[in-house]
């Protein structure tokens, strides 16, 4: 029988912090692996290929740690880089363990939420130009218009921790005008990068207050519960130790600094080199 692993949570950066932080919120029990490429953030602009192997890196190295089930919090990666890893790449690798991703259950719910069947959906081009959203938004909520906007600078601006400065409202005020141009029926706006919650104080002061804005954490973290729910077999092969440990490929203590406020909380991070992650 195989030892029971940690979860492996992994994003281009700190945006998948947020996700933890849900994640750990509402299932305290298990013991969680993050891991932040931050070394070769931001993913965003970057090819799918290159986003395909960066993220294949991560899973392996998750894998060598234990983690029998891993969550992209990411969803340039989720976008670019699950469809083929499940299909593609796990069957090969480790056909028992599993890589989930942030869009599909964020697409199965949020249709819910929209009174004038319009939906907003902002971005990194990577997600955009996918379609992901407007594909796994088709098969659940046929009838909802999704509208979206690509945000090239926001992911930049949080990573440089400029997202609070006056420069980030110029580019804020710009992509969410792009947005509501598309529809002005838009009343929900969702923010799809893990990143944007960061700045969501901000984006709320910059759109008229009848419009809804939504974050994904609690919502990729329930549906984790409900899937642990539907696979005892996967339950129980995580640890149940209550720990939370992080890895960044870039300096750690940048990493801790900018993580606590993606994280809340504090955070101790070990550096792992990215050539660790190519062998
Ligand atoms: N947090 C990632 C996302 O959800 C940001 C991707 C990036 O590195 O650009 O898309």
């Amino acid at each position: 029988m195989s030892v029971a692993g940690p979860i492996g949570v992994f994003d281009s950066g700190y945006g998948g912090l947020t996700v933890l932080r849900s994640l750990v919120d509402r299932l305290p029990s298990y013991d969680y692996l993050y891991l932040g490429d931050n070394a070769r953030a931001p993913y965003g602009n970057r090819s799918f290929s290159t986003i395909h192997q960066y993220t294949l890196q991560a899973v392996k190295w998750f894998f060598k740690q234990g983690c029998p089930l891993v969550i992209l919090a990411c969803n340039t990666a989720s976008a670019k880089a699950l469809r083929t890893i499940q299909q593609k790449d796990l069957p090969r690798m480790a056909p028992d363990n599993r890589v989930l991703g942030v869009i599909r259950p964020t697409a199965e719910v949020v249709g819910h939420q929209t009174q004038s069947g319009h939906v907003g959906i902002l971005a990194t081009p990577g997600t955009v130009q996918s379609e992901s959203y407007v594909l796994e938004m088709a098969k659940f909520f046929p009838k909802v218009a999704v509208h979206q906007q690509a945000c090239p600078l926001w992911v930049p601006l949080i990573e440089q921790g400029e997202h609070l400065g006056p420069g980030s409202d110029y580019f804020i005020q710009k992509d969410l005008k792009a947005l509501l141009e598309q529809s002005p029926q838009t009343d929900l706006i969702l923010l799809a990068c893990t990143h944007y919650p960061l700045m969501e104080q901000k984006i709320r002061e910059h759109l008229p207050a009848e419009k809804k804005l939504l974050t994904q954490g609690s919502i990729v973290a329930e549906s984790l519960a409900d899937y642990l729910n539907r696979h005892p077999e996967m339950e129980t092969r995580l640890r149940r130790g209550g720990s939370v440990s992080f890895f960044t490929t870039d300096e750690t203590a940048d990493f801790d600094q900018k993580g606590a406020v993606f994280y809340g909380q504090q955070v101790q991070s070990t550096h792992l080199p990215s050539d660790e992650l190519i062998h």
